[in-house]
C-alpha cells in the first residue's frame, strides 16, 4: 500500500475562504491526500490568502518565509498559494518567493488536482483564469462523513459593485449565483451529515439570483424559503449583504421564516454622504438608517452588525463625526472597523491620503463607541430566553459553549448530549464577548 500524502491548508480572510478551503481539501482527499493539522509533516501546504488590506497580504509573504525550513526538511514538500493574493499577484508570487510551486486563483480551484500533479512533476503551476464553468460543480471530492452542527455554504460569488476602496471585484471576478437545485442538494447533504445550521455565503449574498427549477431567477428570500423546508435544518443565516440589495421579500423573510436567525451583518462603511459617494456605495446615510428601521419593524429583536472604514481619502473631521452619529443612531450589537488601506489597482489608492496618525486616532474613537454598544447589547440579553446551538465543550468541566440565535457566544452548564442541538437558555450574565446562561428545560438531557 502506498502512503497517502498529507495536506495542510492555512486559511486567511473571510468565511468564503473557509468554505473554499474545505472544498479544496475534499477535492484533494479524493486525489489521495489526507488532511493534517500540522505543517511540519505535510507534503502539500496551501495558503488560502486574503488581499483585502495591506496587512492581510503581507502576512502571506512572512508566512512563506517561515515555511523555508520545512522545505529543507522534506524535499517532497510542495507549497501552494490560493485565494485573493494568488489572484491579485499571480506570477509575481513565483518571482518573489521561489519556494512556491503552485499559484491558484479563487475561480480555478476545480483545476487544483491537475495543478498539484504538475507541481509534483517539477513544474511551476499557475492558474488565475476566470473560467466560464462553475468551479463548485466541478470541484467534486469526497465530503467528510460527519461534521459539526454548523456549516458555511457559498451561494453567490464575486461582485460588480466596485466600491472605490475594494479589491474583491478584481480578485473574485463578476457576480454569479449558483443554481437553486445545487444549493439545495448541498444543503441536504450537510443536514444528512449532522448539520443543523447553515450560513449562506456570498460577497454580496443578498444580490443572489440563482436559476430556479423553471429557469427563472430566485431571490435570496426565495432560496431561504426553500431551505427552511428541509427537515432537520433549524437555523439559516446569510452574510455579507449590501444595503442596496436588501429587497422587500428578504426583509419580510425576517418576519416570516422562523429558521432565519435574528442577526444581520449590513456594512455601511461611513456615515457621511460625501464619503459614501466617493466610495461609490450608491446610497446615502439616511437611506441606510431608513432601511434599518424597516428591518427592525419586521424583526424587532434583530441584532445588527456592520463594517466601517475610517480615514478614507478625503475624510474630514466632520465626515468622521457623521459616522459616529450614524453609529449612535443605529445601536449596533457587534461591528468590525478598519483603517483605510490603499489597495493597488483600486481608484481610491490614487487619491490624496489621510495621514496615518489621523486614521489611527479615528479608529480608536470609533472602536470605543462600537465596543460600548456591543457591551450594551450583551447586557440587554440578561434575563431573556434565547435558543442556543451547542458547538463544543466549554473551558470548565460540565460546561458547553454555543451560539445564541443572535450569534453571541453563550456558556451553559449542560450534559454532552446537548452537543449539536439547540436548547432554550435563560441568559444570566453578560461579559463583553460572551454570555452565561442556564438551560430553560425541565431536565438536563435533550428530549
Ligand atoms: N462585500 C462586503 C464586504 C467585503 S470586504 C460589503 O460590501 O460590505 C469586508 C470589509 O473589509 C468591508 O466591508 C470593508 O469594511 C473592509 N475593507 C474592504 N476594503 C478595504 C480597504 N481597502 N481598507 C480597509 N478596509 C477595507
Ligand atoms: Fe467590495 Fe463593495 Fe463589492 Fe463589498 S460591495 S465586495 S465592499 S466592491
Ligand atoms: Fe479577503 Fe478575498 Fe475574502 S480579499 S476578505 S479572502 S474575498
Amino acid at each position: 500500500m502506498t502512503m497517502s500524502r498529507k495536506l495542510h491548508i492555512k486559511t486567511y480572510g473571510c468565511q468564503m475562504n473557509v468554505y473554499d478551503s474545505e472544498r479544496m481539501a475534499e477535492a484533494l482527499t479524493a486525489a489521495g491526500y489526507v488532511a493534517t493539522d500540522t505543517p511540519e509533516d505535510a507534503d502539500l501546504i496551501l495558503l488560502n490568502t486574503c488581499h483585502i488590506r495591506e496587512k492581510a497580504a503581507e502576512k502571506v509573504y512572512s508566512e512563506l518565509g517561515r515555511l523555508k525550513p520545512f522545505k529543507a526538511a522534506n524535499p517532497d514538500l510542495k507549497i501552494g498559494v490560493a485565494g485573493c493574493v494568488a489572484q491579485a499577484e499571480g506570477a509575481e508570487i513565483l518571482a518573489r518567493q521561489p519556494l512556491v510551486d503552485l499559484v491558484v486563483g479563487p475561480q480555478s480551484y476545480h483545476r487544483l488536482p491537475e495543478l498539484e500533479a504538475r507541481a509534483r512533476a517539477g513544474e511551476k503551476a499557475l492558474d488565475t483564469d476566470f473560467p466560464e464553468e462553475d468551479k463548485f460543480d466541478r470541484l467534486g471530492g469526497r465530503p467528510k462523513a460527519q461534521r459539526g452542527p454548523t456549516a458555511f455554504l457559498t451561494v453567490q460569488e464575486g461582485c460588480d459593485k466596485f466600491c472605490a476602496f475594494c479589491v474583491v471585484p478584481y480578485t473574485r471576478g463578476a457576480e454569479a449565483s449558483r443554481p437553486v437545485a445545487r444549493v439545495l442538494e448541498e444543503a441536504r447533504g450537510l443536514v444528512d451529515r449532522g448539520v443543523v445550521e447553515i450560513t449562506l455565503l456570498g460577497q454580496n449574498v443578498n444580490a443572489y439570483h440563482g436559476a430556479g427549477p423553471d429557469g427563472g431567477a430566485v431571490s435570496l428570500a426565495g432560496l431561504i424559503g426553500d431551505l427552511a423546508k428541509i427537515d432537520g435544518l433549524e437555523r439559516i443565516r446569510y452574510t455579507t449583504s449590501h444595503p442596496n440589495d436588501m429587497a422587500d421579500d428578504l426583509i419580510a423573510a425576517h418576519a416570516e421564516v422562523p429558521e432565519l436567525m435574528p442577526y444581520l451583518h449590513l456594512p455601511v462603511q461611513s456615515g457621511s454622504d460625501r464619503i459614501l459617494k466617493a466610495m461609490n456605495r450608491q446610497h446615502t446615510a439616511d437611506d441606510y438608517l431608513r432601511l434599518i428601521e424597516r428591518i427592525r419593524a419586521a424583526r424587532p429583536d434583530i441584532l445588527i452588525s456592520g463594517d466601517f472604514i475610517v480615514g478614507f481619502p478625503g475624510e474630514t473631521d466632520a465626515d468622521f463625526e457623521a459616522t459616529l452619529a450614524l453609529v449612535r443612531e443605529v445601536r449596533y450589537g457587534q461591528c468590525y472597523s478598519f483603517k483605510y488601506s490603499p489597495r493597488p489597482g483600486t481608484p481610491a489608492a490614487e487619491r490624496d491620503q489621510v495621514p496615518e496618525e489621523v486614521r489611527a486616532e479615528r479608529l480608536s474613537r470609533l472602536q470605543a463607541l462600537l465596543q460600548a454598544q456591543q457591551e450594551a447589547a450583551q447586557q440587554a440579553m440578561v434575563g431573556r430566553q434565547v435558543g442556543v446551538l451547542f458547538e463544543k465543550a466549554g473551558r470548565l468541566p460540565g460546561q458547553l459553549v454555543g451560539k445564541s440565535d443572535h450569534l453571541q457566544a453563550v456558556h451553559v452548564e449542560a450534559g454532552e448530549d446537548w452537543l449539536g442541538r439547540i436548547a432554550p437558555v435563560e441568559i444570566t450574565a453578560a461579559a463583553p464577548n460572551s454570555l452565561a446562561g442556564r438551560l430553560a428545560v425541565a431536565t438536563d438531557q435533550p428530549g
